[in-house]
């Protein structure tokens, strides 16, 4: 093996898709998933690859620095992509601490155990930080979100994700540790975990419950397909300059109420149940306190200097993950039972 790369919440719905590209396209890497397999962690997310020799996972909670550490002394890793993380608003609303111990304390533990792994020789490391554009705060109706942008966060998700950012650049500047950062637009497509807007509206729709829109349904969303996501991150991660921050993004801005009646079309098409069937339990409900009007990602730099840009059009990657779900039944089954359900009432009813 040439190099050994830990790729944190491997089996979570981003980090998985990070995961398979790795595993696939560099037979030559040693894949060490490491994750601590919350709610949001499913090894069924990586079937297709958990048997090839160049993976491995490990269950290892970021929370935890001495664990940690005997993981980064284990495999003496090359290279670190950190995806584990608490990941959704509205569970940031009820129980913010979670967010700070995962996002904030879990990401300079692994910070410390690069440095300390890594201190005598940077050369051909990398520390590569997936972060959101949610650190941005929110948009009027026009702007974009550039590299530029002042960190103006207002969730406490987006709070601890900001901070997380903070400490991956103090890093940078004090140790010198050889960093990038990936601040991305929302992401959709299979696996994804159905308390987030589209697998839960496709979800709702397959077992004709009402869809929740919080508020008037006017909040604007850039969406991008998780692979191409994932191929950003391994351009960043390969190509990027060490300090530097990539924005990506979709160029794909939808309302919500916009996106749900364009859901509700696509599955009723596809069920052949008739036009209309399921725009009917569109159900608008109590805003989400601190919502964020509007996000838009300038992905120009990207663009230029690494020459990404999405492969696959909203139309065709919300097509695909429809079909994903249709076909992938149990999945669904098994992520919306226990929890999900205790959620679920606590969220909505
Ligand atoms: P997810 O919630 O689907 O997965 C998170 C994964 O992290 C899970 O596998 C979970 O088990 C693991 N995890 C959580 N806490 C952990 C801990 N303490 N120790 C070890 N593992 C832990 O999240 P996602 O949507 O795949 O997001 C992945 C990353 O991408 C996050 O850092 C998120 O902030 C960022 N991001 C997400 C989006 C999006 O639209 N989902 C957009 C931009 C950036
Ligand atoms: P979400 O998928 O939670 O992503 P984020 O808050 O990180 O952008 O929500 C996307 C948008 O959809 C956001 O404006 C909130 C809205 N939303 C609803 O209207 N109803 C819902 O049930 C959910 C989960 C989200």
């Amino acid at each position: 093996m040439k190099k050994t790369v830990i790729i944190t919440g491997g089996a979570g719905f981003i980090g998985s898709h990070v995961v398979r590209l790795f595993v696939t396209s560099y037979p030559e890497y040693r894949v060490v998933n490491l994750d601590a397999l919350t709610y949001a962690g499913n090894l069924e997310n990586l079937r297709d690859v958990e048997q090839a020799s160049n993976y491995i996972f490990e269950k290892v909670n970021i929370t935890d620095q001495t664990a940690v550490n005997a993981l980064f002394s284990k495999y003496q890793p090359e290279g670190v992509i950190h995806l584990a993380a608490e990941s959704h608003v509205d569970r940031s609303i009820t129980s913010p601490l979670d967010f700070v111990y995962t996002n904030v304390i879990g990401t300079v533990n692994l910070l410390n155990a690069a440095k300390e792994l890594w201190k005598d020789n940077y050369e051909g490391k990398r520390f590569h930080h997936v972060s959101t554009d949610e650190v941005y705060g929110a948009l009027g109706e026009t702007g974009f979100f550039t590299e530029e942008t002042k960190y103006d966060p207002h969730s406490p998700y987006s709070a601890s994700k900001a901070s997380s950012d903070h400490f991956v650049y103090a890093y940078a500047d004090t140790y010198g540790l050889p960093v990038v950062v990936t601040n991305c637009s929302n992401n959709y497509g299979p696996n994804h975990f159905p308390e987030k807007l589209i697998p839960l509206m496709i979800h709702n729709i397959l077992n004709n419950k009402p869809l929740p829109v919080y508020g008037d349904g006017k909040y604007t969303r850039d969406w991008l397909y998780v692979i191409d996501h994932a191929r950003a991150i391994d351009l960043v991660f390969h190509q990027g300059c060490a300090g530097e921050k990539y924005n990506v993004g979709g160029f794909n801005e939808w309302k919500n109420i916009d996106l749900v009646k364009l859901l509700c079309k696509q599955v009723d098409e596809k069920l052949g149940r008739p036009a209309g069937t399921s725009e009917q339990l569109i159900t608008f409900v109590k805003d989400r306190p601190g919502h964020d009007l509007r996000y838009a990602i300038d992905a120009s730099k990207i663009n230029k200097e690494l020459g990404w840009k999405p492969s696959v059009t909203f139309e065709e990657g919300l097509s695909k993950t429809i079909d994903w779900y249709l076909e992938n039944e149990e999945w669904l089954k098994h992520v919306t039972s226990g929890e999900y359900q205790q959620y679920y009432e606590k969220q909505y009813n």
